[in-house]
């Protein structure tokens, strides 16, 4: 079982400036939550609880204001910062010591992803022993995106970052999960024409290994990469319409620890006390009415 994970909260957020000049993506919101509470959700929802969260370097404080540690979660977070964006496979270098012997799993900070099935996904995915899978999604732009084409039995037999011709129409996402040899191949790569360490790189590593396959989000899921302002406003459009329809929130820390178990009662009351007067308070109340 996969017990440990790394956010990735950090990077320029180039494509979102004047936004991202003072403020972390990360900590942007995303209707009602900041972004952060996304990708944390979707580890918690994995049963993950040991959790690594990489900030650039001198946003440490933004981000322990407000998730100072997971008390109130029942999870354990630790911080790194990261002196400079170095590129995604550098989270496996800087992230070695918490990873220690064991087999982990990444997303990306600014990655959404909602749907059907996803949490017996995500639990499936947490049993890897060995290489590395990875999340697709179709997509109708792939030139736009890392991709990869795929076997019958979901091996990933080609992958191509932003294809210009034909390869496939499924993307790589920003939700991975790798053996412990993970730590040893990213120290290996050397940075790419654009000064970076990449993604598509360390997987190439255990492609050409045969032990790169992947996993599937069906149609019944959602998968928004936050980048652009675009997409942000869009994910935000989403979260709005499906939490004012059902009554219930995406991505509430807190509801998915007292579901699992991991807090009770006196956390809650803990985290109304911490968040203030707010709607996201009101509906922590409610969980606890009962
Ligand atoms: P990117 O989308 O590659 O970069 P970015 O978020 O800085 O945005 P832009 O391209 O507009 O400049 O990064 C994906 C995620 O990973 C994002 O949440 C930032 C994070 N990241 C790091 O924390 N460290 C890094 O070295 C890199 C490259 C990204």
């Amino acid at each position: 079982m996969i017990k440990k994970g790394i956010i990735l909260a950090g990077g320029k957020g180039t494509r979102m400036s004047p936004l991202t000049k003072a403020v972390n993506k990360q900590l942007l919101p995303i209707y009602d939550k900041p972004l952060i509470f996304y990708p944390l959700s979707i580890l918690m929802l994995a049963n993950i609880k040991d959790i690594l969260i990489i900030v650039n370097k001198g946003q440490l404080n933004q981000y322990k204001k407000i998730i100072p540690n997971g008390n109130n979660l029942g999870i354990k977070i630790t911080y790194i910062e990261q002196d400079k964006p170095r590129g995604l496979p550098d989270a496996f270098v800087i992230g070695e010591k918490f990873i220690g012997k064991e087999n982990v799993a990444m997303i990306l900070g600014d990655n959404f992803f909602y749907g059907q099935n996803l949490t017996t996904k995500l639990l499936e995915n947490t049993k890897l022993k060995k290489g590395a899978r990875v999340v697709l999604h179709k997509v109708t732009k792939p030139e736009l995106f890392g991709v990869a084409k795929i076997n019958k039995n979901n091996r990933i037999i080609s992958i191509k970052e932003k294809p210009k011709k034909y390869l496939s129409d499924l993307a790589i996402t920003g939700l991975y999960f790798f053996d412990n040899k993970v730590v040893k191949y990213s120290k290996k790569l050397k940075p790419s024409k654009r000064g970076e360490v990449e993604i598509v790189d360390l997987l190439k590593i255990y492609k050409s290994k045969k032990q790169l396959s992947a996993d599937l989000i069906g149609r019944g899921g959602a998968w928004l990469d936050t980048g652009s302002i675009e997409d942000f406003y869009k994910t935000s459009a989403f979260v709005s319409a499906i939490e004012n329809r059902q009554g219930f929130k995406i991505a509430c820390l807190e509801e998915i620890s007292l579901n699992k178990k991991w807090i009770n009662k006196r956390e809650i009351i803990n985290s109304i006390k911490f968040y203030g007067n707010c709607d996201y308070s009101k509906y922590l109340k409610n969980l606890i009415k009962k």
